[in-house]
């Protein structure tokens, strides 16, 4: 009874205590990976170059309206053709990994495997591995970070069909085959969070759909699924030849009480992150939805009038099946909300939201350095770290993304506010007498890129990139150096 009642002691999240300490000096274990990310859509360009086919994103994009003064991905910083002149920035920063998406309809263009591969495609794949690993620099890699093949969202509804499991699964299956031997971290999905809500709910991003009631639940099922059976695949067909590891990236930001004296808030907040992380991290770790998901759905479900709950579920063989499926978790963290609890006893715009019954709110104070929903709040990352070590048993993580925007069409290269934003954000990851398990830290992103709906209002790079130029010639921003000095000394020794 004693150890049992440890256990659960050290499994619970104090909500009511938040301490903000101060700066902290001190390094990171040796051997921790630092690195830069960036996803295929948002970088390479070369939307119809060399039999890649069509992606959700270049056709969003083409229709009017969609993005932020019509602005496309099509050829965004060509890093399709700038392979050499990125590795050797990857080289001047002396990460030591690097994090990139494959785009699916560029080495499958209709989805589907055994219609045909693109031969040159993979070829471009193969050559930025070549010459990652060439220079010493682990591949760390994404197989979906929102390009779905066209196809396969007209002929089946993408996501929102179960047929997208086996697809999928093809489709990781052929990079297994093809790069495994090179390629030994696996992410299936980057921030499938965003995949369903904007996807599929708000209409925000491609495929922009608004489907109202189950939609938004359903694509997310589909998405767990997938996840879940290319783990297997991997585990039981490429893991003992390719010794890799194979994990998901799922984002959260931050909910904090508005109150934590108030019960009530408390609720509402800790909802807020099992809506959001908790969503996709339950099931894979505990083998179901948060209980609470399933509380508030259910509830609404029967007071709208319907028979089941939206929120689909999983039969028992599909948890067993589900939980358990992640070597690593990848971490994407951006800022931090407060929450109240608000009712909304009918339907809100959004299932999703509607759903929830809270309220954000953000605190005045706090720095919104570039982009609306973006404001730095360093402590939330600790919380964060803290909850997902208490509430998923302590797994390894790696963080895949953070880092902050600057303002629009801004020609500045002096960012001392994202400078700001690595010191104080790096720092609450290290306040490691916490004892999270973080391997790796991914600072988002190497360049500025095609920021979705916001089309490149949004600057998030280490590197400045002048779309103007046909070029898209790459300048460091000053955070290249302090990065560089947080790398070579390993953190911030005193
Ligand atoms: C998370 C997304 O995965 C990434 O693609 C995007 O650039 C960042 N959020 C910043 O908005």
């Amino acid at each position: 009874l004693v150890l049992v009642l440890c256990l659960s002691v050290a499994e619970d999240f104090d909500w009511t205590k938040n301490d903000h300490d101060s700066f902290y000096y001190g390094t990171f274990p040796t051997g921790f990976s630092w690195g830069a990310g960036s996803s295929a859509y948002q970088t390479e360009g070369a939307w119809d170059k060399d039999g890649k086919g069509l992606s959700i994103w270049d056709v969003f994009c083409h229709k009017k309206g969609n993005v932020l003064f019509n602005n496309t991905g099509d050829s965004s910083c060509e890093g399709y053709y700038k392979v050499k002149d990125d590795i050797s920035l990857i080289k001047e920063l002396n990460l030591k990994h690097y994090l990139f998406s494959i785009s699916w309809p560029r080495v499958i263009p209709t989805g589907i495997r055994y219609d045909y591969v693109n031969e040159k495609g993979l070829k471009y794949y193969d050559t930025l591995i070549d010459q990652l690993v060439e220079n010493k620099i682990t591949p760390i890699v994404s197989l979906y970070h929102w390009d779905l093949p066209q196809v396969l969202q007209e002929k089946y509804g993408g996501w929102q069909n179960i047929s997208m499991v086996n697809y999928f699964n093809d489709f990781a299956s052929l990079c297994f085959e093809r790069f495994g031997n090179r390629v030994k971290y696996w992410i299936t999905f980057n921030n499938p969070w965003s995949v369903a809500v904007q996807g599929y709910e708000t209409g925000e991003h491609a495929p922009g759909l608004k489907l109202k009631g189950t939609g938004v639940y359903k694509a997310a099922h589909h998405i767990i699924k997938a996840h879940a059976k290319v783990w297997h695949t991997y585990d039981r067909q490429w893991r003992s030849k390719q010794n890799g590891l194979l994990g998901i990236s799922l984002s959260g930001d931050w909910g904090e009480p508005v109150d934590i004296t108030n019960p009530k808030d408390i609720e509402a907040a800790e909802r807020y992150v099992h809506f959001y992380m908790g969503w996709f991290a339950t099931p894979i770790f505990h083998g179901d939805y948060p209980q609470v998901m399933k509380d508030f759905i259910g509830r609404k479900s029967s007071q709208q009038g319907l028979g089941t709950s939206r929120l689909p579920t999983f039969s028992s063989q599909e948890k067993g099946y589900i939980k358990g499926t992640c070597d690593f978790l990848g971490v994407g963290h951006f800022t931090t909300r407060y929450i109240t609890q608000k009712s909304f006893p009918s339907y809100h715009g959004s299932s999703y939201y509607t759903d929830r019954d809270l309220a954000e709110l953000v605190d005045p104070r706090w720095p919104d350095p570039g982009s609306e929903w973006l404001y730095s709040v360093p402590w939330g990352f600790r919380r964060l770290l803290n909850f997902v070590k208490t509430q998923y048993g302590n797994p390894t993580i790696y963080i895949t993304e953070n880092g902050v925007s600057e303002k629009m069409m801004c020609t500045d290269l002096c960012d001392h506010w994202r400078i700001q934003y690595y010191r104080d954000y790096i720092n609450e990851m290290l306040k490691g007498k916490d004892g999270v398990n973080v391997k790796g830290y991914t600072a988002w992103s190497l360049l500025d890129k095609f920021e979705w709906d916001e089309g490149y209002s949004e600057r998030f790079g280490l590197y400045y990139v002048d779309f103007k130029n046909k070029n898209k010639t790459r300048y460091p921003k000053a955070s290249v150096q302090y990065y560089k000095r947080i790398i070579s000394s390993n953190g911030f020794p005193n």
